[in-house]
């Protein structure tokens, strides 16, 4: 693997590599393909951590499916959510009667996964699965959140790269790696 000081100087350690997340990845895509058979499934990216991960997913994914975008914000500290939820960009498509699957980048506390479920569950989605990267399911607050699909379970940490970001930066690593809390305790 190359380390390229620049990015990777900040990183503690890295906790996922690129060759983890490919497999996964594709792992994810055949079970999708599997449990989706004879379905059209609306997959919804959550702007912007999911970007990547929602790239990679679609492509190993073997059935007709739509595309659509999400961005949301959840107000809060550099590295937490406080639990206020907004709409940045809405879908541009319809879901009325849709099988829909959330794409994230990571569950933390869920307070962003469970007020997009809700909110697309009274637009009327016939069906929504959560298919995540990563799970910090020790971080939970909203318990009752069912994550159907997970590729990595992680510890309490914050992390970046595939996609995450630290205030917009870092999304470009193709690991994932523990952000040195120097990095952040600096702000
Ligand atoms: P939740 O609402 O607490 O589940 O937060 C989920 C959102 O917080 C994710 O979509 C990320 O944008 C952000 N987030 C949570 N943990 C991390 C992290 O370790 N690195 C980068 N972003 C994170
Ligand atoms: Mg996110």
């Amino acid at each position: 693997m190359e380390q390229d000081a620049k990015l990777y100087g900040d990183l503690e350690k890295i906790l996922v590599t690129k060759e983890e997340i490919e497999r996964k990845v594709r792992q994810l895509g055949e079970t999708i393909t599997h449990d989706y058979e004879g379905k059209e499934p609306a997959m919804v990216c959550i702007l912007k951590g999911a970007f990547l991960f929602f790239a990679d997913l679609v492509r190993e994914i073997d059935l007709p499916l739509t595309t659509d975008f999400l961005a949301v914000s959840s107000y809060g500290n550099a590295t937490k959510t406080k639990g206020v939820v907004r709409v940045l960009k809405d879908l541009d498509n319809d879901i009325l009667n849709k099988d829909v699957i959330l794409v994230e980048d990571i569950v933390d506390t869920g307070i962003t996964l469970s007020y997009v479920r809700s909110m697309l569950l009274h637009r009327g989605a016939a069906s929504i699965r959560i298919a995540t990267l990563l799970d910090k399911t020790s971080c939970r607050q909203v318990k009752d959140l069912k994550v159907d699909y997970v590729c990595f379970d992680i510890p309490d940490a914050f992390v970046v790269g595939y996609g995450l970001d630290f205030t917009q930066k870092y999304r470009n690593l193709p690991d994932i790696g523990v952000l040195s809390p120097a990095v952040y305790k600096t702000l």
